[in-house]
């Protein structure tokens, strides 16, 4: 039997024994030998739980900490055992409502019921089909069903593969290949991935290549038209931040890479990683401009605000702006791993066979999770409930600004749909910084999270600055969001006061 469930036998045994600690687990050798931590569990869980309960997650942990790599950072040191819908729980007995969903991808809340029944299905039928052997139904019944949804009709050419780092790997593959270029502009504060390409193509923190160099050779950047990017004040119009941007990808072309060099500008119509930010939609237009120009093709990567994230299917609706390569994931299966690179048959005509692929490209069981995600989307009349949820969840964030206590403490609230973004004040902050407050709590943000964290929320930081992200699932009833909300509203008056 694996490690791992003998130590889910040992826990059960423990459990129902109501035996405390793991020293009489007769099954788990290498987990008994681990210390059993002092209980630190946290949340709203009564204190009536067996003590067992924790121990044997205390040494779940401690397995987990000297086995799993140290590469792997963690939110929290615990070990997550079942999600359903908007709610997750923890090996320890904590029970959480989840405004992170896995970071944007259970959009339709944890193990939708007709998601996970397609994918059983599917397991029952052919699990997988080697993408350079055959098609498969549904592969091809995705596509069918992303066709109609896509942000621009001349997007029908489709590769699936696993993660979004490996979509951004083909589109940079893609682009070179077609254009018969080489470089590739992408924005500060953009993030891609921690592959080769992708690293390349990052430019939200140092700590995704640090120690990796060379990364993939032939990375310029500008500035993405975010008021921290360019050292303006916040209050600066955007009309200003897009013209400023613009100009640096004038000057880039001038001075770094020659328009005839360049194969593709890469940005996310969102900034995800690097803050939440929308980008305006003269931004976008500005860029599709000077693609057009100079014949470079604009890389449009929706991996996070796809799939109704932002309240459309694609964020690019908003501002009509035609990507000539579309990168999707996170949403697109609701959790079983899923990737895409869309394009137009016109260029992808252009690829030698073979050079795309990929062993466990476009599994079948990820595809029809991924059809069954479609349907739900339709049935379920999910975009109405992100309209709704998102004008609730920004009064709410907009009333506590107005709380004469903690409001001067907030210098920013963003975004579209479900994908809003709370800027914190910092006495860190350069000099030259408007947010800069020196009376403001040291690591804002991270200590919000913490505290909503001992209340029973799952909420997350995002970019170098004080920022904490509002992602949760996009079929979130009412009343969870109103909770999650008040959680945060609580939490932000409690490190306020703490100083
Ligand atoms: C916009 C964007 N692109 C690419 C990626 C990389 O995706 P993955 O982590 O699946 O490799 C992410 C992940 O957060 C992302 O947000």
């Amino acid at each position: 039997m694996p490690l791992l469930n003998r130590v889910s036998t040992c826990t059960r045994a423990i459990r129902s024994t109501g035996s405390s600690g793991v020293a009489k687990c007769s099954v788990s050798p290498v987990i008994r030998n681990y210390h059993v931590r002092p209980c630190g569990r946290v949340g709203s869980e009564p204190k009536s739980q067996s003590r067992a309960m924790s121990t044997s997650a205390d040494s779940l942990v401690a397995f987990g900490q000297q086995h799993v790599t140290k590469g792997l950072g963690r939110l929290t040191e615990a070990v997550m055992t079942k999600g359903e819908g908007s709610y997750v729980t923890f090996e320890d007995g904590r029970r959480m409502l989840d405004f992170s969903s896995g970071i944007g991808v259970t959009n339709l809340g944890h193990c939708h019921p007709k998601v996970s029944k397609a994918a059983a299905d599917q397991c029952m039928n052919i699990v997988h089909v080697q993408c350079s052997i055959s098609f498969h139904g549904p592969y091809l019944r995705l596509i069918e069903k992303l066709l109609p949804i896509m942000p621009d009709p001349s997007l029908d050419s489709f590769f699936f593969w696993n993660s979004g780092s490996e979509a951004i790997e083909a589109s940079l593959k893609m682009a070179r290949q077609i254009t018969g270029r080489q470089n590739i502009i992408a924005m500060q504060g953009g993030y891609h991935g921690r592959t080769f390409g992708a690293m390349a193509v990052t430019k939200s923190k140092t700590v995704y290549s640090e120690g990796s160099f060379p990364l993939m050779p032939g990375a310029f950047a500008i500035p993405f038209p975010y008021w921290h990017q360019l050292g303006l004040p916040i209050n600066t119009s955007e009309e200003e931040l897009v013209r400023l941007s613009l100009y640096q990808l004038e000057l880039v072309l001038k001075q770094q890479t020659a328009p005839r060099d360049t194969a593709a500008i890469i940005v996310e119509p969102v900034l995800g990683e690097g803050g939440y930010v929308p980008a305006p939609a003269s931004f976008l237009k500005g860029l599709r401009a000077v693609c057009d120009k100079h014949g470079i093709l604009l890389i449009v990567d929706e991996v996070q605000s796809g799939f109704g994230r932002t309240g459309k299917y694609f964020n690019l609706e908003y501002s009509g702006v035609r990507p000539d390569i579309l990168t999707i994931a996170k949403g697109l299966a609701n959790g079983f791993p899923l990737s895409g690179v869309v394009s137009r048959k016109e260029l992808t005509d252009k690829l030698v066979p073979g050079s795309m692929g990929g062993t466990y490209a476009g599994n079948a069981v990820s595809c029809a999770a991924a059809v069954a995600v479609a349907n739900a989307f339709r049935e379920e009349k999910v975009l109405d409930n992100v309209s709704a949820r998102s004008s609730e969840l920004l009064a709410s964030l907009k009333s506590l600004r107005d709380d004469p206590d903690v409001g001067n403490m907030i210098v920013d609230i963003r975004g579209q749909g479900l994908m809003i973004a709370v800027e914190f004040a910092s006495p860190l902050y350069p000099p030259s910084d408007p947010a800069l407050v020196s009376s403001a709590p040291k690591n804002f943000a991270s200590r919000v999270t913490k505290r909503c964290m001992e209340k029973g929320l799952l909420i997350l930081t995002t970019s170098l600055y004080e920022v904490i992200r509002f992602i949760p699932p996009l079929n979130i009833s009412q009343g969870d969001l109103q909770k999650g909300c008040q959680i945060f509203a609580e939490s932000v008056k409690e490190v306020v006061r703490e100083g």
